[in-house]
């Protein structure tokens, strides 16, 4: 375990910029991330996104790994917490987080972090889950947020 230690490489940061450069799609920006960050790190085991498709609920998005459910109401889960409170919810053991939604019994972890364009719009949140209990750091976490507030800044709700 690397406790304290950013797994996010710089280099990773950089190539989903460059990916993603000009496009203001918010679909395509979802599915250049999730599969990009799925690859890159040993450790998640669900990368994705969910999408706000109506008051107060999402809706799967772009993602890698096993499948996710379909639908999330912002009163449910790890998802739902982040969306209705808009902050990023990191989860180092989703056995005493109450109302996870347990999509795989291997998920022992999760970061999820709100994403917005610029007039401050949420457009969804990105969920990635670990099988390993304490896998998230905050270092990560705020690499990943300041990354998707700048690719989604152009993105339409
Ligand atoms: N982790 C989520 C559910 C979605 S799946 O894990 C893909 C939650 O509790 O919000």
């Amino acid at each position: 375990m690397t406790q304290g230690i950013p797994i996010i490489s710089p280099d990773l940061i950089a190539r989903i910029h460059a990916l993603c450069e000009g496009e203001d799609d918010s679909i395509a920006i979802m599915a250049t991330v999730s599969t990009e960050l799925f690859h890159a790190v040993n450790g998640y085991d669900w990368v994705g996104f969910y999408r706000v498709v109506a008051p107060n609920l999402l809706k799967i998005g772009p993602y890698q790994g096993g499948h996710g459910c379909l639908a999330i109401p912002f009163d449910r889960g790890v998802c739902g917490a982040a969306a209705r409170h808009k902050t990023i919810q990191l989860v180092d053991d989703v056995d005493r987080f109450e109302g996870h939604i347990a999509c795989s019994s291997s998920t022992k972890s999760e970061l999820v972090i709100p994403c917005f364009n610029q007039a401050g719009s949420l457009l969804g949140v990105l969920d990635i889950d670990s099988d390993q209990p304490n896998f998230f750091k905050w270092q990560d976490a705020d690499q990943l947020d300041q990354m998707l507030r700048q690719l989604f800044q152009n993105a339409s709700p």
